[in-house]
């Protein structure tokens, strides 16, 4: 495509809805309205998010073009975009953030730009005057979180489009989106691990593994992990974990972590999203420590707390949404992080494949095999 000022032909993966699964199909954009941009998708990850929208855990509107961990290229401005100098300009290398700051509203002023009363993206654009993709027999289709990166081409809002040094590899910038941004931010801004902490990171997934290195990067004297499979625990260790430990059943991984920091870790973070390791998380923790939840679970889902003894462990339990980061200062910083050689994330990427296998990586993240999978467009 080389002509952005007329509706444009771009291949996307879509969502068809509950029980429908997916389809590859050819689709027809508008071009970048005011404010927006529109990227050429250079890679897009495959995240366990997108394995709950599959699984109707969240009961997303669709059809949904799917996909909000991606970086590529700004091929296109709309009109007013170019006013600011953060403004990103053809040509530039951008990851897409799967919700940004107003960085007008109270919140945002005071600084808590995470806490962001009307963010940016978010929402999947279902609305008739939000529309931007269709499908080739021109059904609308709706956009993950604004972004939808599972698409060669994506016209996003200009602020969703943060500008990274391009000297980092797509494949890699792309898990900046979501997985690293989540996992390292949930140690670094969240929980705030610092130097000669304790840290257990439960589950070891993308976000997981980038959790694991952001509790490495604060300094953590011991960053244990904690997975079902083997092969996660050699992952954990290769980026930056002192121990691994094989969940078996609670009252053995209680017992290995106890055996290595006997008072309980200054840390816990849960990166799954389940309930039953939710409630392992906050009984792990050390009294006075912090317990950091990561994962999303189904919505309507529920975790079981034993309130007697937690209120006596004087402990805390923190959210953690998307790392408590700011987009447009947290991608560059970690991009850079990266280049220099302090956020392995090479490591985290099992495979890259082709659009058409989107499919096969959904098989493998259900068997719990590999860590990322990311599209190469
Ligand atoms: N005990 C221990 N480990 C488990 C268990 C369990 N009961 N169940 C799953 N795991 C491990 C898997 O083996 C896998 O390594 O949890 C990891 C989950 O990794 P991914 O499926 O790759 O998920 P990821 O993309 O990292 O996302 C994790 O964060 O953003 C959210 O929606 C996302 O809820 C998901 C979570
Ligand atoms: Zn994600
Ligand atoms: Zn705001």
């Amino acid at each position: 495509v080389d002509d952005f000022t007329a509706p444009f032909a771009a291949r996307a993966v879509v969502w068809a809805g509950p029980g429908k699964g997916l389809s590859i199909e050819d689709v027809v954009l508008d071009p970048p309205g005011p404010g927006e941009v529109a990227v050429r998708m250079l890679a897009s990850g495959v995240c366990h998010s997108d394995l709950h929208i599959l699984d109707d855990d969240w009961e997303l509107p669709s059809p949904l073009v799917m996909g909000h961990e991606g970086a590529g290229v700004v091929v296109a401005v709309g009109s007013g975009v170019g006013r600011h100098p953060q403004d990103p300009r053809v040509g530039d290398h951008v990851v897409l953030a799967w919700t940004a700051p107003c960085g007008r509203c109270a919140r945002c002023a005071g600084g808590d730009g995470h806490l962001c009363a009307t963010p940016v993206g978010g929402d999947h654009r279902t609305s008739p005057d939000q529309v931007r993709v269709r499908r080739a027999a021109g059904t609308p289709l709706g956009i993950h979180c604004g972004i939808g990166t599972m698409a060669t081409y994506q016209v996003v809002a200009a602020e969703a489009a943060v500008r990274v040094d391009p000297r980092l590899p797509a494949t890699q910038a792309s898990l900046v989106g979501c997985a690293i941004t989540t996992g390292v931010g949930a140690a670094l801004w969240t929980a705030r691990v610092e130097a000669g902490d304790e840290v257990v990171v439960i589950g070891l997934g993308g976000v997981g593994l980038s959790a694991v290195m952001g509790a490495a990067l604060a300094g953590a004297s011991r960053v244990i992990g904690v997975d079902r499979e083997q092969s996660k625990l050699d992952l954990a260790l290769q980026v930056g974990a002192t121990h691994g430990v094989l969940a078996t059943d609670d009252a053995l991984t209680t017992a290995a972590v106890r055996e290595l920091c006997d008072d309980g870790p200054d840390h816990v973070i849960e990166a799954i999203g389940l309930p039953s390791t939710i409630e392992l998380a906050t009984r792990l923790v050390r009294p006075g420590g912090t317990t950091t939840l990561v994962g999303l679970t189904r919505t309507g889902a529920t975790a079981a707390l034993d309130t007697y003894r937690f209120v006596f462990s004087g402990s805390r339990i923190v959210a953690s949404n998307y790392g408590s980061a700011v987009p447009s200062t947290a991608f560059p910083r970690l991009v850079r992080h990266a280049i220099e050689g302090q956020l392995p994330i090479d490591a985290i990427v099992s495979q890259e494949i082709a659009l058409d296998d989107v499919e096969a990586a959904f098989d493998a993240m259900r068997r719990r095999e590999g860590a990322r999978q990311v599209i190469v467009f």
